[in-house]
């Protein structure tokens, strides 16, 4: 059975499917935070600028080269020279390897869903999250500890994944995110005009966009605004260029570009506003300052927002339910992009239709994902996302810089991302991918790099120690493996 190289019905399920991709745990636990800790109102700046200069440009190298090849990331990278193929597979096994932990997060909070009805949580958010949910330990005998209620949320999640996932592209992904992203939208909209009415929200969303200029002058905010927004926007996991791979010819990449910028730092800005105002009301009725209630992360969603909502009484088995709805939605339309690039690119190089490879993929998945469902899980967890997204992902997005910039034809991938455009891109485009992007996110991995050494437990360096082996095994096992031969039936 020959797989088919399928296409988008639709410019909106395309962008749908990208802004699923885009909206998740970045933008609502991730973003407020960033934003109050990184100099409120005057991190707008850094940010602004690093989306014209950063973010947009290396999401229009994606589309560009998605759109170019028409094919998964290994065979793009294989089609500049064969040499490189395995790279292709190292950036796509990367949102694999993250899909693993990202989706248990998704599992806690469908539970909390449930928990939010009654405020099952207790007295104590806290304790009943590390303790009577997690069984929190940093012992290794704790991944002998299976947390039945987490397991049961996992395989649900694994099943709604596999569900979608496995039909055609517009009848599982397509669909199903012109669904999941208009209802976010209008439910994230409801839980922020509430917030807003709070008593007290003004002192949150105030304190929120206070500048402090300042912290402008120093650098590293300025690597956390190019973090965070290429994060948010999902570059750098071959996403963008496997979602942009199905796009029919004559699409406007620029046109699209921008709406999906727009869409996702529109929400996440709003989101901000919502989060901030509802700590904000923590503050006003426990006359707590701000600053000790703001958190971000798992602190955020799982504890300082359960414990909010056992002061505010009638209105928060409302506005509760329709929060981790939320988080719920976006986390799927999330981790369906995870799965994409590596899905796409075994299909197509083994010529093994869709539904097959994603049900073993989901396999496989589910099974890696069940060690984060045990007592050790939450440590775990941690130590994947911060050598994954702070360290494989990025030297994966300085490999593409460097590849697509100067040893394949840049000028063609720009020619490309000018037709149909609305307004024409300069040489100016050349220069960021070939100089400033990949410079920028060198300072970025080294960083990275430095802070990972400084605080490495001997659990943390024997797991890193793995992740690389699993990163380095993987896709050349997968390179040497010879393709289906393109005639058999
Ligand atoms: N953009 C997602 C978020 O904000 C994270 C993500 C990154 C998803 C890269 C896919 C690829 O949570």
């Amino acid at each position: 059975m020959t797989a088919q190289h399928e296409e988008w019905n639709s410019q909106m399920a395309f962008i749908m499917a990208m802004i699923g991709s885009a909206i998740g745990l970045g933008n609502i636990w991730r973003y407020p935070y960033v934003l109050y800790s990184n100099g409120g109102g005057a991190f707008l700046l850094p940010y602004f600028i690093s989306i014209v200069c950063m973010a947009v440009p290396y999401l229009f190298l994606e589309y560009a080269a998605g759109y170019n090849f028409k094919t998964s990331l290994p065979n793009m990278f294989r089609r500049v020279q064969s040499k490189f193929e395995v790279v292709g597979w190292f950036i796509s096994l990367a949102p694999f390897l993250i899909l693993t932990y990202y989706i248990v997060i998704i599992a806690w909070d469908f539970i909390y869903f449930f928990l939010s009805f009654y405020h099952g949580w207790g007295s104590n958010p806290n304790l009943y999250f590390t303790d009577t949910l997690l069984h929190s330990t940093s012992s290794v005998s704790g991944l002998g500890d299976i947390i039945l209620p987490i397991l049961g949320s996992l395989i649900v999640l694994w099943l709604i994944i596999w569900f979608i996932s496995h039909k055609d592209l517009n009848d599982g992904i397509g669909k199903y995110s012109k669904v999941l992203i208009p209802s976010l939208m209008i439910i994230m909209a409801v839980v922020v005009l509430i917030a807003v009415t709070l008593p007290g929200a003004s002192i949150g969303y105030s304190a929120l966009f206070n500048p402090k200029w300042y912290s402008i002058y120093d650098p590293h905010i300025w690597l956390v605004a190019a973090g965070q927004i290429i994060f948010s926007l999902s570059l750098g996991w071959g996403v963008v260029s496997t979602y942009a791979s199905y796009l029919p010819k004559g699409t406007s990449l620029v046109k699209n570009g921008i709406v999906v910028t727009i869409a996702n730092c529109g929400f996440e800005f709003f989101t901000a506003i919502g989060v901030f105002s509802i700590l904000g009301y923590m503050s006003f009725v426990q006359d707590v300052p701000l600053r000790y209630l703001v958190t971000e992360g798992t602190g955020l969603i799982f504890v300082a927002f359960p414990s909010i909502f056992n002061e505010m009484g009638v209105l928060s088995y409302i506005i509760g339910p329709l929060f981790f709805i939320c988080v719920l939605f976006a986390g799927i339309t999330t981790t369906l992009s995870l799965l994409e690039p590596i899905t796409l690119g075994i299909s197509n190089k083994f010529l093994i239709e869709r539904k097959k490879v994603t049900t073993a993929l989901c396999v496989i998945g589910f099974l890696i994902s069940i060690i984060f469902a045990t007592g050790l899980g939450n440590t775990l967890l941690t130590i994947f996302d911060n050598f994954l997204s702070n360290f494989i992902v990025i030297f994966g997005i300085i490999l593409e810089c460097l590849i697509f910039g100067w040893l394949y034809n840049i000028d063609k991938l720009l020619d490309i991302v000018n037709t149909n455009a609305p307004f024409k891109l300069g040489k100016w485009w050349n220069y960021l991918i070939k100089f400033i992007i990949p410079i920028v996110f060198f300072a970025m991995w080294a960083d990275g790099i430095i802070k990972l050494i400084a605080d490495g437990s001997t659990v943390a360096i024997a797991v890193e120690a793995l992740i690389t082996i699993i990163m380095i095994v993987v896709p050349v096992i997968l390179t040497r493996k010879p393709p289906a031969p393109r005639n058999s039936k």
